[in-house]
C-alpha cells in the first residue's frame, strides 16, 4: 500500500455542513446590511471563521470595524450555526461514505481529521463519528489556516506517521494547497475536484480505495 494514514477534511468530504454555514452567516449578513450569496459562500470552504468574516465584510467597503466588533460578529454567526447542527444526525452520514472508511480500517490504515472547523468534535458527534477517527487536528488546535499545512502537519504528528505517507482528501482548493504545502498526496472531491494541483480527482468518495 502506498499510505500509512489518511487524512480527511470534515466539511464537503465527510458530511456537508455548507448550507448551514450559509444561512448563518445570511442571517448575520442581513443584520449588518451586507449582500451576501452562495457564491460568495462558496468562497469560504475551508476558511477559518474569522477570515471568513473578512471575506463577507469586504462588501462594506470603507466601513471598518474594531477587533472586539468582529470577534462578536463571529460569535454571533457561530450560535446561530451551532442551533442549525443540532439538526444534523447520523442520516447526515451516507453510507457510501460510512463502508468507505469502514473497508480503509480493514485494510490497517490510520484514519483522521484534519479539519479548520472549531465545531469539528461536535460535528462528528452529530452524525455518529465522535470515537471513529484515531486522531483528530481541527480549528482549536492550529494558528494558521489552510492553505497552511499546519492542519495536516499536525495530524501527521498526532498520529506519529511520515507526512509523505499521509494522503488528504479535500474539497477545498485551499486544503489542497495546504496538503501539497505539507508535503503530502492529495484526493480532490466535489469543489475541488480537477484541480491541477492534486494528486487524484474522487468522482465519487468510494473510489478512494483504487488510490490507497
Ligand atoms: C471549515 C469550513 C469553512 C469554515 C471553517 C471554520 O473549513 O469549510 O467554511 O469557515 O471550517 O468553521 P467553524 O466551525 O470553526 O466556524
Ligand atoms: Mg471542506
Amino acid at each position: 500500500m502506498k499510505y500509512k494514514a489518511i487524512i480527511f477534511d470534515l466539511d464537503g468530504v465527510i458530511c456537508h455542513t455548507d448550507h448551514y454555514h450559509y444561512l448563518a452567516w445570511k442571517q448575520l449578513a442581513d443584520k449588518l446590511g451586507v449582500y451576501f450569496d452562495e457564491t460568495i459562500n462558496n468562497r469560504l470552504r475551508g476558511v477559518s471563521r474569522m477570515e471568513s468574516l473578512e471575506i463577507i465584510l469586504e462588501r462594506l467597503e470603507g466601513k471598518l470595524f474594531s477587533k472586539e466588533q468582529k470577534t462578536e460578529f463571529a460569535e454571533e454567526k457561530n450560535v446561530i450555526y451551532k442551533e442549525l447542527l443540532r439538526k444534523m444526525s447520523t442520516n447526515d452520514l451516507s453510507q457510501e461514505v460510512k463502508d468507505t472508511l469502514d473497508k480503509i480500517r480493514a485494510l490497517g490504515l490510520k484514519l483522521a481529521i484534519g479539519s479548520s472547523s472549531k465545531n469539528a468534535r461536535l460535528i462528528l458527534t452529530q452524525i455518529g463519528l465522535e470515537d471513529f477517527f484515531d486522531e483528530i487536528s481541527d480549528g482549536n488546535n492550529i494558528t494558521q489556516s489552510k492553505p497552511h499545512p499546519e492542519v495536516f502537519l499536525k495530524a501527521a504528528e498526532y498520529l506519529k506517521i511520515e507526512p509523505s505517507k499521509c494522503l488528504v482528501v479535500e474539497d477545498a482548493k485551499a486544503g489542497i494547497e495546504a496538503a501539497k504545502a505539507a508535503g503530502m498526496n492529495s484526493a480532490a472531491i466535489g469543489d475541488a475536484c480537477g484541480y491541477t494541483l492534486a494528486t487524484y480527482d474522487l468522482l465519487t468518495f468510494s473510489k478512494l480505495i483504487s488510490y490507497i
